[in-house]
């Protein structure tokens, strides 16, 4: 992708699932000497309430694969701003559209899921021409991030994010799942109707759709 296209704009995503595709990526970079100072990364979403420089929000964790590993500036990393959302919703969502255009949209756009089917941070529910919001997180959802903020009471209850319509304007998808916890969402989401119940499903309107799945993830294919 870098080296057919060393301004390529990527869409990254955070999640356990990302890691290895990180360490990845970093390894092919420094094996092939690629020169990703013309790339732009843009994340997916951001946890609201939590303070700024928080080794837990998901702009840090971007930095530490993408800055500090990659070697990309940290003006190629551009994040959706959660103080803003928190003070002005709609211009925080507005300016993280406005971002994303003036890029020229996202050419490669990588999304892990969420057990009850969410991309991003769109919730089930998320309409599929959803832009840039900030949404209540589900519990299933806070669940599954309260050990990384040490406690339900703890892990913020708000999120800044990409909507389903802007994921599907970005040029090609590539969703990632791995391990038996994600077998029967992969299911739901490939094999089950389309439906905003399953906001991952509503991507399978996207003509440039691939999973990335390993043995367990597909398990009940
Ligand atoms: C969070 C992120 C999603 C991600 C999901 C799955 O909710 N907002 O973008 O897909 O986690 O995370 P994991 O890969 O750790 O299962």
């Amino acid at each position: 992708m870098i080296a057919d296209n060393p301004r390529a704009v990527i869409g990254v995503a955070t999640g356990s699932t990302m890691t290895g595709v990180y360490h990845a990526l970093i390894s092919a970079a420094v094996e092939r000497s690629l020169d990703a100072s013309g790339v732009s990364c843009f994340s997916l979403d951001e946890y609201i309430g939590v303070p700024e420089g928080d080794a837990r929000l998901f702009r840090s964790v971007l930095e530490g694969h993408l800055v500090d590993d990659l070697g990309l500036r940290p003006d190629q990393l551009i994040t959706p701003d959660p103080r803003l959302a928190a003070e002005s919703p709609e211009a925080a969502s507005v300016a993280y559209e406005r971002a994303l255009e003036a890029a020229g949209g996202v050419d490669l756009q990588l999304l892990g899921i969420g057990r009850n089917g969410h991309v991003a941070f769109n919730e089930p529910g998320a309409q599929a021409d959803s832009l840039t919001r900030t949404v209540p997180l589900e519990a299933r959802t806070r669940e599954d991030a309260a050990e990384t903020f040490g406690g339900l009471a703890t892990t913020p209850e708000q999120a800044i994010t990409v909507g389903i319509g802007t994921i599907l304007r970005a040029k090609r998808l590539r969703l990632l799942a791995f391990g038996d916890v994600k077998a029967g969402i992969i299911a739901r989401t490939l094999q089950g109707p389309v439906s905003e119940d399953v906001p991952a499903t509503l991507l399978r309107a996207h003509p440039d759709l691939e999973f990335h799945l390993d043995a367990e993830a597909s398990a009940e294919l």
